[in-house]
């Protein structure tokens, strides 16, 4: 038994795509612009892990009008993310609330997850999301976790 849990953990450490830390177990991120879009943790997780992707192997997703993600969040509206975000460079890359969920270059849509790189920057974290809001396009609302 003990063997085979070892085994386990041995094979998950091996997909950086399921070593996003910091992902809530349940609930969903409610983001409110011009109307009302949910993020499921599934789109959480996938969109993660195809940020997380870029992260670690220094690669861009690119949108029609050249800019790269991820790409640095400079946070000038000062959102409070999650605590083991804390004093950390953030991130931001775009994900979408519907199949797929991952961004890989191509319109970025409204919503950006928030991540930041762990210590020895072999994983990334999970830190919260933002919106784009409907009337500023340079003004980001803060996407609500909701515990469901
Ligand atoms: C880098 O990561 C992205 C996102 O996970 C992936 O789509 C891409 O193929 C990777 N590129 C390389 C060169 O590994
Ligand atoms: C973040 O940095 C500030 C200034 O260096 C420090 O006072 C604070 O304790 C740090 N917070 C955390 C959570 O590490
Ligand atoms: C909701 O608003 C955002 C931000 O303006 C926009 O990008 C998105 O397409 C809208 N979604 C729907 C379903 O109208």
């Amino acid at each position: 038994m003990k063997s085979l849990l070892v085994f386990i953990l041995a094979a998950g450490t091996s997909y950086a795509a399921e070593n996003v830390q910091n992902i809530p177990a349940k609930g969903r991120f409610r983001c409110i612009t011009g109307n009302t879009t949910d993020f499921s943790i599934t789109a959480i997780k996938d969109g993660s892990a195809i940020a997380e992707g870029y992260m670690l192997n220094g690669t861009y997703a690119k949108a029609p009008n050249g800019k790269l993600y991820p790409t640095r969040f400079a946070n000038r509206e000062g959102f409070s993310f999650s605590a083991p975000c804390k004093n950390r460079t953030l991130l931001e890359h775009p994900v979408h609330a519907r199949v797929p969920y991952g961004y890989t270059g191509g319109t970025p849509g409204a919503y950006r997850l928030i991540l930041a790189y762990n210590d020895p920057q072999t994983e990334a974290i999970f830190c919260g999301m933002v919106a784009h809001s409907h009337k500023n396009e340079n003004d980001f609302v803060q996407c609500a976790y909701q515990q469901t």
